[in-house]
C-alpha cells in the first residue's frame, strides 16, 4: 500500500491540494497535510474569515469564499471536502465539473440518490473520487485485517464494534442538530464502525436490524445506534455507538483515564447547560478550528506515539475459528491456542496520512483507488439501512454492496 508516496519517492514532484470547509474534521487532517512530502497545500474555502485568514497566515495558500472560486484556481489540482455533510454532495459536483479530484469527508452524503449523483459526475468528467472513512483504514484496522487474510485463526467467524463517547456533548454547529442534514450519531458516526467491518468482513452486508435512540432532551437528534449486520456468507456484525457520555469506554483501558475530553463535572455542566440554554455552542464550536482557544486540543504534537483508547470507533473484538483479535495499546491482541501475543502496528502510521498516500497514489501515479464512489455509497446504504430499521421495526434488504478493496 502507498510504498513510493510512503518511502518518500513522489514521482518527482507534490499534489497541489485545495481544503474546502476549514473547521473542527479539518483541524484533524491539517497536521497529516502539513506533514506529508508529496502534498502542498495550495488553497482553502471556507465561509467563514477568521479561519479563512488563520489559514492564509499558517500556510501562505490562497483563500476563497466559495468552493466555486476555489474550483477556478487552475493551480488546484485535487480538493479535499470537509464541508458540513449536506455540502457533500453538491461541493463533490461542482468541483468534479470542473475537472478536480475530490477526497470527500464521511458520510459520504446523506442519501442515495445524491451519492449516485456522485458518482455520475466524476464518472462523465473522469476525475477521482476518494470516500474518506478515517478509521477503517488505520494501522490497527490495517493490522487486524492483514492477520484475517493470512488464514492463521482460521476462518473470519463474528465482529462486535462497541463505542461509547461523549460525541453528543462536543460543540455543535444547526447542521448537524438536524438529522435532515444529516445531524445525529448514526450519520457521522456510523460510516467508521460500518466501513470498519465491510473491510474486515468482505464488504457484501446482506442485511442490517437496527435501531436509533434519542433520549436527552437538550439534543433533537439520536445520540445512539444498535445494529446486527449479516454478512453475505453468513458471517454476523453487530455495531453499537451511544454518544451521550455517561459512561466513556476510554475508562476501560488502564492508560484510557486521562485521554477524556472533558472531565465528568464538565460533561455534567454541558448536559445543564444545553438544556437551559446557556452554551454558546457557535463560539464554542469555533474555539476548535484553527486559530481558536482549543485547537491545541486537536492538532496532534509531532513525534508523540500515542496509546490507542476506545475512540469514536470504539473496541472491536474480531472473532475467527481458532482466536480472537482485538486492539491493544500500541498493537492489536492475538488470542489463540499458544496464548496471548501483543502484535505491534508495523510502523507509525495514521489513517489520515493513510488517506493522503491513497490520494497522492490515486492522481499522480494512477494506482487503484480502495476507498472507492460505490465503496462510499455501500457505507452510506448500511448507514440509511440502520435509521429505515428503526423507523420501520425491521430487517432490511441490501442491494448496492460492493465487495472490500484487495
Ligand atoms: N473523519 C473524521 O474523523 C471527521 C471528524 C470530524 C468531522 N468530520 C467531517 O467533517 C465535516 C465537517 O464537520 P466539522 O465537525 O468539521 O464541522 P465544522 O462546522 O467545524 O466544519 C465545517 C466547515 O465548513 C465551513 N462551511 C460551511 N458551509 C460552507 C460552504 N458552503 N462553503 C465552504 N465552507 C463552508 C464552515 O464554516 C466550517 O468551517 C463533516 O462531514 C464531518 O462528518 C470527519
Amino acid at each position: 500500500m502507498a510504498e513510493k508516496a510512503r518511502s518518500g519517492e513522489t514521482a518527482g514532484r507534490r499534489l497541489k491540494l485545495g481544503l474546502v470547509g476549514i473547521g473542527v474534521g479539518a483541524s484533524e487532517i491539517l497536521p497529516a497535510m502539513e506533514s506529508a512530502p508529496e502534498i502542498e497545500l495550495v488553497a482553502g474555502a471556507d465561509v467563514n474569515r477568521r479561519v479563512l485568514e488563520t489559514f492564509h497566515a499558517r500556510y501562505g495558500a490562497k483563500v476563497y469564499d466559495s468552493i466555486e472560486k476555489l474550483c477556478e484556481d487552475p493551480e488546484v489540482e485535487a480538493v479535499w471536502i470537509s464541508t458540513p455533510n449536506k455540502f457533500h454532495a453538491p461541493h463533490t459536483i461542482i468541483a468534479a465539473e470542473r475537472g478536480k479530484h475530490v477526497v470527500v469527508e464521511k458520510p459520504m452524503a446523506i442519501s442515495l440518490k445524491e451519492a449516485a449523483a456522485m458518482l455520475a459526475a466524476v464518472e462523465k468528467s473522469g476525475v477521482k473520487l476518494i470516500c474518506g472513512h478515517t478509521q477503517s483504514f488505520g494501522p490497527h484496522i490495517q493490522t487486524m485485517r492483514r492477520i484475517i487474510q493470512s488464514g492463521e485463526l482460521g476462518r473470519l467467524c463474528a465482529m462486535h464494534v462497541w463505542a461509547n463517547t461523549d460525541w453528543m456533548l462536543r460543540p455543535r454547529t444547526a447542521e448537524e442538530l438536524d438529522v435532515a442534514q444529516g445531524g445525529g450519531v448514526p450519520y457521522r458516526q456510523g460510516p467508521h464502525q460500518i466501513d470498519t467491518v465491510r473491510l474486515l468482513g468482505g464488504g457484501l452486508v446482506r442485511s442490517v436490524r437496527g435501531t436509533t435512540g434519542q433520549w436527552f432532551a437538550g439534543r433533537p437528534i439520536p445520540g445512539y445506534y444498535a445494529a446486527y449486520l449479516e454478512f453475505e456468507d453468513g458471517t454476523p456484525a453487530t455495531v453499537v455507538h451511544n454518544g451521550y457520555g455517561y459512561f466513556l469506554a476510554s475508562e476501560l483501558v488502564p492508560w484510557g483515564g486521562n485521554k477524556m475530553r472533558y472531565s465528568y463535572e464538565e460533561r455534567a455542566a454541558i448536559r445543564k447547560q444545553l438544556l437551559d440554554g446557556t452554551r454558546d455552542e457557535n463560539a464554542d464550536k469555533d474555539a476548535m478550528r484553527i486559530g481558536g482557544a482549543q485547537e491545541g486540543a486537536l492538532f496532534r504534537r509531532r513525534g508523540e506515539r500515542r496509546p490507542w483508547v476506545p475512540n469514536d470507533l470504539g473496541i472491536l473484538i474480531v472473532s475467527c475459528e481458532r482466536g480472537d483479535i482485538r486492539q491493544s495499546q500500541y498493537g492489536v491482541y492475538v488470542y489463540s491456542d499458544d496464548g496471548i501475543q501483543d502484535v505491534p502496528l508495523p510502523e507509525q502510521g495514521s489513517s489520515r496520512r493513510a488517506e493522503l498516500e491513497e490520494l497522492y497514489n490515486a492522481v499522480v501515479l494512477n494506482r487503484p483507488i480502495r476507498h472507492t464512489g460505490p465503496w462510499g455509497m455501500a457505507t452510506l446504504e448500511v448507514c440509511l439501512a440502520i435509521m429505515q430499521s428503526s423507523k420501520e421495526r425491521r430487517e432490511i434488504f441490501l442491494s448496492r454492496q460492493v465487495p472490500s478493496p484487495l
